[in-house]
């Protein structure tokens, strides 16, 4: 049923099943039962993971996730490989497909790749049927509606299938490991797009458990913009408390008390001021290089240098821990055991995408060091693909240590020298610290990257401690 002002929507299909289709696409299926939502991608091992009757098999963890999936799967979500169907069929298309930065071509290292984007655009064309309101959800560069909508009116539309197009931007702003809770209950949804009736189909689908007030609609560059801007606003207040940290440990002062100082001002906020080692996952850094890419494109360098600041910071972070590491342990790691304790980029999530553990762990590994990997959900053959370690092998004259993964905390830190807590995992918060001290005859360094470990209890055991920004 059609009215006025908008379009009623019975079939949803999601292309792209990752940590942002499958997790978005679930939530709109369980508060909207009157809806069909199919969530396709071209992975086939995804998509069979995603129908798994083993819910710990899910290639995306997130707490409730699960439940969620048990509820709703079969009923009105679904996921397929069959993208034909799915698009023919829909209403309304979400675009939630990867843009990672251009690794070569014109902007690589900086300018996003929308070469999945684009792909998906085609295949809108290629099946959808009648009128279809594609809404990008994938985090993409300013003015991409504009490719999208290119794309969908200059290809051979069919006319057989009186295929009518229109274009929504509908940015996400999850965080990993609380997506089920900010998808409930969102801080905002952000719609942007200029055709009132589509805009309206999409508020009336969030309306149903978002209140109006927090459901905003912009016109679609300010919506594109939004996104990029509140990462590169997220992740300098993490470079701001970052550099702070550093100049907590040269001059006395306590990174913990100064954040709770300074976040107690409500105009600066308590959240994200936890120093700690850089930020990681799949989208800061891949959102600022875009957003450096846009003001270079714009020919804003002032602005390009402002943004890449944060990065610096991040990376100067990663670095700076590094070397904390060695000159402690007497400026060499050749042959000793060091225990990695994390490897996702934050807790509550089996990502490791930009976890600040890649780097850190490959430049322990080619100072020598011997590290015992233990991470609650990420398995030792994703270990493997992110240290690339069959090419760490081969480079061995630059790569002289080695790394195992172990299945628990005490496991790996048996007869460690050092420590290194690297995400903020809460059983690290409750590490029996006693048995810890008798699995080592050395004397063990902690170094806890994470302000979370009980150091009190460390010391006591007669664990030597270092902590970020103390
Ligand atoms: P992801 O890599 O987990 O998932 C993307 C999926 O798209 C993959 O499974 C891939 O196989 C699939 N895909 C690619 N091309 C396809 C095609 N042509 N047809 C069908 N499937 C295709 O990525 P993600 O983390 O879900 O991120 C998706 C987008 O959302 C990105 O633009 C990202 O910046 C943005 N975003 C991510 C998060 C997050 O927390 N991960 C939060 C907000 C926004
Ligand atoms: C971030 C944003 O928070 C989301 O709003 C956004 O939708 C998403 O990126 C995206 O576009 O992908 P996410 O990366 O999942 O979400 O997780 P965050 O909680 O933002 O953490 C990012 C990184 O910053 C992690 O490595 C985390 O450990 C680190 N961090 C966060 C800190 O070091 N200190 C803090 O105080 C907060």
């Amino acid at each position: 049923m059609e009215d006025n002002m908008s379009l009623e929507i019975k079939n949803i299909c999601c292309i792209g099943a990752g940590y942002v289709g499958g997790p978005t696409m679930a939530v709109i299926a369980n508060k909207c039962p009157s809806i069909k939502v199919t969530v396709v991608d071209i992975n086939e091992r995804k998509i069979a993971n995603w129908n798994s009757n083993d819910l710990t098999k899910l290639p995306v963890f997130e707490p409730g996730l699960d439940l969620i999936i048990e509820n709703c799967r079969n009923k009105n979500l679904f996921f397929s490989t069959n993208l034909q169907d799915a698009i023919a069929n829909a209403d309304m298309i979400f675009i939630s497909v990867n843009t990672p930065t251009k690794t070569r071509g014109v902007g690589a290292g900086k300018a996003s790749d929308l070469k999945w984007v684009e792909e998906s655009a085609r295949k809108v064309v290629k099946y959808a049927k009648g009128k279809t309101i594609v809404v990008e959800k994938s985090t993409i560069p300013v003015r991409t509606a504009e490719a999208i909508k290119l794309i969908l009116d200059t290809s051979n539309k069919s006319d057989e299938y009186k295929q009518e197009f229109s274009v929504l931007s509908n940015p996400e702003f999850l965080s990993e490991g609380n997506a089920i809770r900010d998808l409930e209950k969102p801080d905002r949804v952000l719609i942007g797009g200029d055709d009132k009736k589509s805009v309206k189909s999409l508020v009336d689908i969030y309306k149903r458990w978002v209140s109006p007030e927090k459901i905003l609609c912009t016109n679609i560059w300010s919506s594109e913009l939004s996104k990029l801007a509140a990462n590169a606003f997220l992740a300098q207040k993490i470079s701001s408390i970052n550099a702070i940290s550093g100049l907590c440990e040269k001059s006395g002062a306590n990174i913990k008390e100064v954040a709770k100082a300074i976040g107690m001002d409500s105009r600066i906020g308590s959240q994200f001021l936890n120093a700690g080692p850089g930020f990681g996952g799949s989208c800061f850094k891949k959102d600022i290089l875009n957003l450096i890419y846009l003001s270079e494109f714009y020919k804003l360098p002032e602005v390009a240098e402002y943004w890449e600041k944060v990065l610096e910071i991040n990376n100067w972070q990663q670095n700076r821990i590094i070397e904390k590491i060695v000159s402690t342990l007497f400026g060499t790691l050749s042959g000793k055991k060091i225990t990695i304790l994390g490897f996702s980029f934050k807790a509550n999530t089996n990502d490791t995408r930009e976890s600040p553990s890649i780097k850190i762990c490959k430049d322990l590994l080619r100072e020598g060091a011997n590290l015992s990997i233990y991470d609650p959900k990420v398995d030792s053959e994703q270990i493997e693909r992110e240290l690339n370690s069959k090419n760490l092998e081969n480079l061995s004259k630059e790569i002289n240590g080695s790394w195992e993964f172990n299945r628990s905390i005490y496991d790996a830190v048996e007869d460690s020298l050092g420590i290194v807590v690297l995400t903020e995992w809460d059983e690290f918060k409750s590490i029996n610290w006693n048995k810890v001290s008798k699995l080592s005859n050395d004397p063990i360094w902690l170094f806890d990257t994470r302000n979370i470990c009980n150091v009190n209890e460390a010391s006591r055991n007669n664990i030597m401690v270092w902590s970020i920004g103390l």
